[in-house]
């Protein structure tokens, strides 16, 4: 059928094209897709890449993350700015010490919980590192689901991540939720992207119905542009 299709076209691309090489891509450890996930929210690919790694180096464990002290957690963090947002990781690693024994919970539920990590985030976590079928619903996902589908609910309603979750639920590949995921988000940031995108030589052109009727530009919907943070 047209999901299959679209699935097997998707990841068939990822393993051609995708960026399989990042260095949270190699090893799916829940403690460095976090991370990543983390530093990606403000900051470009290439820029989180040595910080990344410089991370992974200074704290190498969920445990060293949890008991570092205050005046080297934000030098590390020094750069990607918004420091809530480590103060917060180090929240949620004292948490999954305390509270599980340092060892992470596996289902998007269960991660959302944690102190800093919202529904995108756990999602990310969960399929990427446990395989759970939830689909990470951001810009990207945003991007790509409104097009293929030619989806006009307003992205700038809190209500319509709901929309696009259940979707991307529908959609998503059960034996490779983390892949189908971050291919999304390759997708997203190449062919798909806001401006500059390429449908005309997207991989999955022929399931774009925006880009076949050549409605494109009117997706996604948005009102209102979105509050400052
Ligand atoms: N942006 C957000 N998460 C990402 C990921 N896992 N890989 C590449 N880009 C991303």
């Amino acid at each position: 059928d047209k999901i299959a299709a679209f699935r097997q076209t998707l990841l068939e691309w990822y393993d051609r094209e995708g960026r399989a090489d990042l260095p949270w891509r190699r090893d799916r450890e829940p403690y460095r897709v976090w991370v990543s996930e983390i530093m990606l929210q403000q900051t470009q690919v290439q820029t989180v890449i040595p910080y990344f790694e410089r991370f992974m180096t200074t704290f190498p464990t969920i445990e060293d993350l949890a008991e570092a002290p205050e005046q080297i957690l934000l030098k590390t963090w020094e750069g990607l700015g918004y420091y809530s947002r480590v103060r917060n990781m180090q929240k949620a690693a004292q948490q999954i010490v305390d509270d599980y024994a340092g060892i992470w919970p596996s289902h998007m539920a269960s991660l959302q919980k944690l102190t800093g990590i919202g529904p995108y985030t756990a999602a990310a976590i969960a399929s990427i590192s446990f395989n759970e079928p939830v689909p990470a619903i951001d810009g990207n996902a945003f991007r790509v689901f409104s097009r293929l589908f030619k989806i006009d609910a307003d992205i700038a309603q809190a209500k319509t991540r709901k929309v696009f979750f259940e979707v991307g639920e529908q959609l998503i590949d059960p034996e490779r939720p983390g892949d189908f995921n971050q291919a999304i988000m390759d997708l997203g940031s190449s062919y798909m992207s806001a401006k500059n995108y390429d449908s005309e030589h997207s991989p999955v052109k022929a399931f774009n119905a925006a880009y076949l009727d050549g409605t494109e530009d009117f997706y996604p919907v948005k009102t209102k542009a979105p509050k400052p943070k």
